[in-house]
């Protein structure tokens, strides 16, 4: 974002704001070092719930989308992608089985599953008309969801049994996000996937599929062990990207533009609180956002329709400036808004709805 200043003219404030851009830039950046690696590219597209994202990234190669919801699937669909993966342990109780099996008669399905209990559900919900195949998810040190690699065979084997296709395995290395952590996260994700893959070939499957990847990862990932990478957050970028040194602030694609509403010494507010920025903040990140613009200060302080920036001694801008803040985790940013500004040299150019706005069931 040049300079940091808040675009001219045209924009919500508070809202966020898209530099066209830097986005363009890191979505090439991430299309080609997929490819240039052999490894196929499946963004996951709860960091910007867009259909026109997804669909640059869909222009730039990528094989097909990661959802996390069976709604936001619905909502990919109906805009025409035709290849999915719902990388979630998804429960098909509900009306979600009738769902998952109208999804799979118009895109190729896939979905998660890590338990017995899933696939039961899941097969019983789809049926044998609805050709949902299943990627078994492992857990490689996140300590989340995920079976250890080595029972992932006899689940496949269940899987299998029970009439859905098993299309291989998936994890995420999601404790890469700790500082100096990705590449170890990397190398468990790795082991992980092989013997995961293992497993399925000693129960007599093959697993063409290892999916892996999160964005702090996916610069250190190798092809051979694993076949797919399914990064979200390096389409925008955000604060924690930046304190963890897999971005730079220069390849952030998405603020908050914000107003001062309150200022005093080494003080001020913004009306950018939760519910604009997003409420995580992990231990380790120096504050709740970043703000490029005010090189030493910190956002300190975060509320609903607040956020505090501090500094010692420094002097704050004045109340009814507007400066621009960076979200620590963009996609719980992002799920907030109901559009995106897209601007290009300090102007806005287009505004992009977030089509999956709210689609988390
Ligand atoms: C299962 C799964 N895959 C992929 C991703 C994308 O990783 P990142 O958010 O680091 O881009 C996530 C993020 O939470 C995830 O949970």
């Amino acid at each position: 974002m040049p300079g940091w200043q808040v675009p001219a003219g045209g924009i919500d404030v508070p809202g966020l704001v898209v530099d066209a851009d830097v986005l363009e830039r890191n979505l090439r950046a991430m299309a080609g070092s997929a490819a240039r690696r052999g490894l196929a590219l499946r963004p996951h597209v709860k960091t910007h719930k867009s259909l026109a994202v997804a669909r640059r990234q869909r222009d730039l190669g990528a094989v097909g989308l990661s959802v996390a919801t069976v709604s936001e699937a619905e909502v990919f669909a109906d805009g025409g992608f035709d290849d999915l993966f719902i990388a979630y342990p998804v429960w098909a109780g509900g009306d979600r089985g009738a769902r998952l099996a109208r999804l799979a008669r118009r895109a190729r399905l896939s979905v998660g599953v890590d338990c017995l209990a899933a696939v039961a559900a899941l097969a019983a919900a789809v049926g044998p008309a609805a050709p949902v195949s299943v990627l078994v998810e492992v857990d490689c040190g996140l300590r989340r969801s995920g079976v250890p690699p080595a029972a992932a065979g006899p689940l496949a084997v269940a899987a299998a049994r029970a009439g859905l296709a098993v299309a291989g395995v998936f994890t995420f290395p999601g404790h890469s996000y700790a500082p100096g952590a990705a590449a170890g996260a990397a190398a468990d994700e790795a082991a992980a996937l092989t013997a995961a893959a293992a497993s399925l070939a000693a129960a007599g499957l093959p697993c063409p599929v290892r999916s892996g990847g999160s964005t702090p990862t996916a610069a250190l990932t190798q092809a051979g062990p694993v076949t797919e990478l399914r990064p979200g957050v390096y389409a925008f970028n955000d604060a924690q990207q930046v304190t963890l040194g897999s971005c730079g602030p220069a390849d952030v694609a998405l603020a908050a533009a914000a107003t001062v509403v309150s200022a005093g010494p080494g003080r001020f507010v913004l009306d950018a609180g939760s519910k604009v920025l997003g409420p995580d903040r992990p231990g380790w990140a120096p504050g709740h956002g970043l703000l490029p613009g005010f090189p030493g200060w910190q956002v300190s302080g975060l509320w609903e329709h607040h956020a505090v920036a501090t500094m010692t001694g420094g002097g704050p801008p004045q109340v009814g400036e507007q400066v621009m803040v960076i979200p620590n985790h963009v996609c719980t940013a992002v799920n907030l808004a109901g559009h995106l500004d897209v601007v290009r040299d300090g102007r806005r150019i287009d505004r992009w709805p977030v089509s999956a706005r709210g689609r988390n069931l």
